[in-house]
């Protein structure tokens, strides 16, 4: 089923990038975003340094902003981590949990990326939360397998299109310029809605699937406009005002 009824989201996540500086790019994302109220919702997930600042350029504006990863716990003995409470604190709505560079990076379990989506909805936070295989599942053809997995060991019990999105992201096609086939998006998202529906019942219907891996403003067209993709989770391209507009420009 299609997600039209769903309005779309289109987030960005800056990773380990960004300085006060970079306020200007939010800025500009800010002014553009005029032109897509009503028909998209957008979010930028600059480092935690930035929150604050980056939530007080956008008060009130058509941008929301988001973390890139919190702690499980709300507060406690974990030196460098941050709670989902303290980003809500700071001014995000939104955190994303899962990359698959946290998963990587830091060795983080479907177990681990669930406590965290838990942590995200008891600090009134939206989880993104991220799944998607790497290039050697997919050419095993263990994708769909994979997805599942993933979904049924981190989407947390009540998970609601209020307090969840799912982000399909094959490991492979972040930050390489390379992206699937528009069929192979829509069939996984297919697969994704699929999976949601039998977890959650309606509710299943009410949950963005945003695709994400080397979205730009040129294959944007082709990719967010497949039935079942709700939007797009963006990287690279979310840095620069101009290429982050336009990719959210297939929804004016
Ligand atoms: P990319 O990153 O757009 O640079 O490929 C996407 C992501 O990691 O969310």
């Amino acid at each position: 089923m299609a997600q039209a009824s769903l309005r779309p989201l289109v987030a960005g996540n800056w990773k380990m990038n960004g300085l006060k500086a970079a306020a200007a790019e939010l800025e500009q994302i800010v002014a553009g975003a005029q032109a897509l109220a009503g028909k998209a919702d957008l979010m930028i997930c600059p480092p935690a340094t930035l929150i604050a600042s980056f939530a007080a350029v956008a008060r009130g504006s058509a941008v929301a902003i988001g973390a890139q990863d919190c702690h499980a716990e709300a507060s406690g003995a974990h030196t460098g981590d941050l709670s989902a409470e303290m980003l809500a604190d700071a001014g995000a709505s939104a955190v994303i949990v899962g990359h698959s560079e946290r998963r990587s990076d830091h060795n983080e379990s479907d177990a681990a990326v669930k406590a965290k989506a838990l942590a995200a909805r008891r600090a009134g936070l939206t989880a993104i939360l991220c799944i998607g295989e790497t290039h050697a599942q997919r050419k095993n053809n263990e994708t769909l397998a994979v997805v599942a997995r993933q979904l049924a060991g981190s989407l947390p019990e009540g998970a609601a299109g209020s307090n969840i999105v799912i982000a399909y992201e094959p490991v492979w096609a972040i930050g390489t310029g390379l992206t699937p086939t528009p069929d192979d998006v829509a069939k996984v998202h297919a697969f994704i809605r699929q999976q949601l529906r039998e977890r959650l019942g309606g509710e299943g219907e009410r949950v963005r699937i945003l695709y994400g891996g080397s979205v730009k403003p040129e294959n944007a067209p082709q990719l967010l406009k497949l039935a079942d993709v709700g939007g797009a989770l963006v990287g690279g391209a979310s840095l620069k005002a101009n290429d982050f507009l336009g990719i959210a420009a297939v929804y004016r």
